[in-house]
């Protein structure tokens, strides 16, 4: 038994939440953190809506409301959707909660007494229109890396390196076009050169372990060749005040420095909030605890080098020495396990295009476990994977209706109509044995892939045990054993339908991670409770520490938070299914898709996008 932390990246709170972001930090992180509870690990799932920065500025300046207002609002839409989709969050806060704002200032505190912040002047962008400081991401011009024309002051999509904007060659605006004018400005660097030993020396452990995605590690190790101090606060009046600065408001720390803090704030977040406000150190003091991180791959350079650096800058453990603060030595990432892009109808997705499909319109038409399901098996794993309506609807058909939905329908068909409950079995013979055998075998292979991060894997062997168990209607042909009760074809009937209740059962568990709600159907189908998935829900909490919240939150009393109980699931394997379990008639747990949804989705989209594809 471990202690496993899972971290999920934080969405951003500038609108609602799109399928590409959710194929790269919550379906595998879900699906990882179910299955490492029902392997008996004690799993701690946190994240957040991550609502300080320039985006959630911007967006609310087109909107004309505050920043708070608008994170709000999206903190909320973002907490239903996450909640729809079944992801199974321990805690998932927000990054504008008090307990988040204490824990940051604490963090930076000691990372700057322990000698790892130093103060530089840089040159800041402002809008010569406006006379509003210009924020990084909304700076663009020629990467100097790598001539990338559309590079951002703060990153460089194309080769993938931090920029600062007074990199840019020929920067420019992205809100009117207009060049920006750079003015003196003092703030607080993140002295990297001091931590690059200790970051490498990490890094070189880990590439060890052998477990990292090579492409992941590979970028990390990379980072360290250019290595310099990053600024951590910025000239913006919205995110966390800097300590020692509360004289100057127009001064905040820099939103990464904040969020990737979260993984923290939350876990300690939820500790308060659980009776035991000391219980998170179990995933962060002690060394034998495993810590895992999920995201989109534009985050690794802040999970891989920032996040640690913090790390290691608040343990003191940096050139300079140092002493941990009242949180003692925190433990660095087991793991930064980032999936690729995804794309749709073959474009990049762009809610500024139009080329998006939020997470609710989904949900609004599509049963989440359909979404699940391709993400999973045909999500962003390890190479940029493309969503196409044709596709979804192929193997929402093809597979979960055709292939798992058929096993579980005829198998309660058969034995309601012929038994009315789970009958005993007669005497087996080889090849009931052979599919019990197999499957059995199946939950020691998948949860293995689940355990590395091979989630497409893990789900094919699944899905080939699934093939393997409607091959054995197909041999053992249970519609045609017809005969009295007693006779030997009664049973036959016995020993089959026994052994198809026992295949859909392991079955039924093994999918549960990928699938978790169809799970509790065909729980139900089968004659259980339903609650093979437990599900997170959403409450109403109040805030821990108003007190140390800025002005712009007075009056805000409390927040919507996802929790749950997830103790209740059942452990990874198999359980023998109870002779006489009554099995009423099933009805289908998932709903075939009429080929026409190809062409209304596209149709829909065309709409939106002039020059989309409107041919499947
Ligand atoms: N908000 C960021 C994004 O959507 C992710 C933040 S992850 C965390 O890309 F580490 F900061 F939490
Ligand atoms: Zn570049």
């Amino acid at each position: 038994m471990s202690h496993i932390l899972s971290a999920v990246a934080w969405p951003y709170a500038n609108g609602p939440r799109h399928i590409g972001h959710v194929a790269g930090f919550g379906v595998p992180s879900d699906v990882f953190s179910r299955y490492m509870r029902m392997a008996g690990h004690d799993v701690l799932m946190v994240s957040g809506t991550d609502e300080h920065g320039t985006p959630i500025l911007v967006a609310a300046d087109e909107e004309g409301v505050s920043a708070r207002e608008l994170a709000d609002r999206n903190n909320r839409l973002i907490v239903e959707d996450l909640v729809a989709l079944g992801l199974s969050y321990d805690l998932f806060t927000r990054t504008t909660a008090g307990n988040h704002y204490a824990v940051v200032q604490d963090m930076f505190r000691t990372v700057r007494d322990n000698g790892y912040m130093i103060q530089q002047v840089t040159r800041s962008a402002i809008s010569p229109s406006t006379g509003r400081t210009l924020p990084d991401r909304y700076i663009e011009g020629t990467c100097p890396i790598c001539g990338n024309d559309a590079a951002r002051g703060d990153q460089c999509d194309a080769c993938g390196n931090q920029l600062d904007p007074t990199d840019l060659i020929s920067p420019r605006s992205r809100i009117n076009g207009e060049t920006p004018e750079f003015v003196e400005s003092t703030h607080w660097f993140l002295d990297l050169p001091a931590l690059a030993q200790a970051l490498g020396a990490w890094l070189d452990e880990r590439e060890q372990s052998g477990t990292w995605r090579p492409n992941v590690i590979r970028f990390s190790q990379n980072l360290l060749e250019d290595i310099r101090p990053r600024a951590m606060t910025r000239d913006i009046d919205w995110g966390i005040p800097v300590p020692g600065w509360e004289d100057q408001p127009s001064k905040r720390l820099y939103v990464w420095f904040d969020a990737v803090i979260g993984y923290l704030s939350a876990s300690i977040e939820w500790a308060r909030r659980s009776g035991d406000p000391e219980a998170w150190r179990a995933w962060w003091n002690d060394p034998q605890a495993l810590s895992y991180y999920f995201m989109g791959k534009d985050n690794i350079v802040f999970h891989s080098q920032i996040w640690p650096a913090e790390l290691l800058g608040h343990n003191g453990q940096g050139s300079r020495g140092g002493e941990p603060g009242a949180m003692g030595v925190l433990g660095l990432p087991t793991e930064v396990v980032s999936s690729e892009f995804l794309t749709m109808e073959g474009k990049k997705f762009s809610s500024s295009h139009g080329i998006v499909i939020y997470v609710r319109d989904f949900l609004s038409r599509y049963q989440a476990d359909a979404l699940r399901y391709f993400i999973s098996a045909a999500g962003p794993e390890t190479a940029d994977a493309d969503f196409t309506w044709a596709e979804f609807v192929r193997r929402t058909n093809g597979e979960l209706v055709a292939g798992w939905g058929n096993l579980v329908n005829r198998t309660a068909t058969m034995i309601h109509k012929r038994f009315g409950a789970v009958p005993a079995p007669g005497q087996r013979e080889d090849i009931d044995q052979a599919l019990l055998d197999s499957i059995e075998e199946g939950f020691s292979v998948v949860g293995g892939l689940i355990a590395q991060h091979r989630q497409k894997a893990a789900l094919a062997e699944a899905m080939r045990l699934v093939g393997e168990a409607n091959k054995y209607i197909a041999d053992t042909e249970p519609f045609k054993l017809k005969g009295e009760e007693g006779s030997s074809a009664w049973l036959r009937l016995s020993t089959v339908l026994h052994t198809l209740a026992q295949a859909v059962a392991d079955l039924n568990l093994m999918l549960s991670p990928f699938l978790p709600h169809a799970a509790n159907e065909v729980d139900r189908v089968m004659g259980g409770a339903g609650r093979i998935a437990p599900m997170p829900r959403i409450e109403q909490v109040d805030e821990l520490d108003a007190e140390v919240l800025p002005e712009a939150f007075a009056g805000r009393t409390g927040y919507p938070v996802i929790t749950g109980d997830y103790t209740t699931a059942p452990t990874w394997g198999r359980h023998e299914v109870a002779v006489g379990t009554p099995v009423g008639k099933p009805s289908p747990v998932f709903v075939k898709l009429d080929e026409a949804v190809v062409e209304e989705e596209l149709a829909r989209y065309a709409a939106l996008v002039p020059d989309a594809p409107t041919q499947p």
